[in-house]
């Protein structure tokens, strides 16, 4: 390896070291129980999984989307970056009573042999890995001939989009190369990502409703307090109390804007490939 390598490599770690150490704040597994419990399910449905398929759900966290592909009789491999969710993810197949491999694996090198699945998926994970061509080749490489891949992603004009969208102006510009997760949600940006590289791409818009908070500061708060990249975010200026009064200010108003008697709808892209 030479030295620039060298360098790129070292720089690579640290930040997935970082990323790791932010997943794991808060309480992500309850978060993914408590609001989006339903989103595992429809990826799955969606990738048509049936009995014997071998399917590998990549940055699974709590496994949102392993479990339901475990009770549809796939045959699971669960892998993401931060070992912390997977522990939950092994106590929520153990109360579901289904088999799952659990695996600490980087969406961008997955530790996985050409073709290994018929099936591989990822639920609002693989669009936090920070190089998207990398883990959009890992997805395509481990996949057979003739596999699906499936996606759900955030859209970037969507509640969680916009909400990555508010937390920008307080966070530390990105190192160089990285791009910004809900760009995945775009349908140009996913076709010049997996476009070449397999056949019968669909796309489509949907929703998923969420109805937990009664005022746009009980979701913040939620945030504040369960979900690593906002607690990160706080982490961040938490020395700097005017501009945590200014992020409190602006996740509260998008929640506001985007309430609807209590009721928000959060917009996602569902992908659909077969390589
Ligand atoms: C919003 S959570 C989604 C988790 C799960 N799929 C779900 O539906 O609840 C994003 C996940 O991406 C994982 N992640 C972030 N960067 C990753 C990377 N480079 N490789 C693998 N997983 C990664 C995080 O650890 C986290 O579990």
């Amino acid at each position: 390896m030479n030295r620039r390598n060298g360098t790129a490599a070292e720089d690579d770690r640290v930040l997935k070291a970082r990323h790791r150490a932010m997943w794991a704040l808060g309480d992500y597994p309850a978060l993914a129980r408590e609001i989006i419990p339903t989103l595992g399910a429809t990826l799955v449905r969606s990738c048509e999984v049936e009995a014997g398929d071998r399917v590998l759900d990549v940055a699974t966290g709590s496994g949102n989307a392993a479990v339901p592909a475990a009770l549809a009789g796939g045959e699971v491999v669960a892998c993401d970056l931060t070992p912390e969710l997977l522990d939950a993810g092994r106590e929520q197949a153990a109360r579901h009573n289904v088999k799952i491999e659990w695996r600490v694996a980087d969406a961008e090198a997955l530790p996985f042999a050409e073709g290994e699945f018929d099936v591989v998926m990822s639920c609002v994970g693989v669009m936090f890995a920070p190089h998207h061509r990398a883990a959009a080749d890992e997805l395509v490489r481990v996949c057979r001939p003739g596999g699906t891949i499936g996606l759900l992603n955030w859209t970037p004009e969507g509640f969680v989009g916009q909400m990555f969208a508010a937390m920008q102006p307080y966070l530390a510009p990105p190192p160089p190369g990285v791009r910004p997760p809900p760009l995945w949600g775009d349908e140009e940006h996913v076709r010049s990502l997996l476009g070449g590289l397999v056949q019968d791409l669909t796309m489509r818009r949907d929703i998923a409703r969420v109805d937990l908070f009664d005022t746009p500061e009980a979701f913040r708060d939620y945030f504040k307090s369960h979900y690593g990249p906002t607690i990160a975010a706080y982490r961040g200026i938490a020395d700097q109390p005017e501009r945590v009064a200014a992020l409190d200010r602006d996740l509260a108003e998008l929640a506001r804007r985007h309430d609807r008697d209590g009721v928000w709808e959060w917009e996602y892209l569902l992908v659909i490939a077969r390589r």
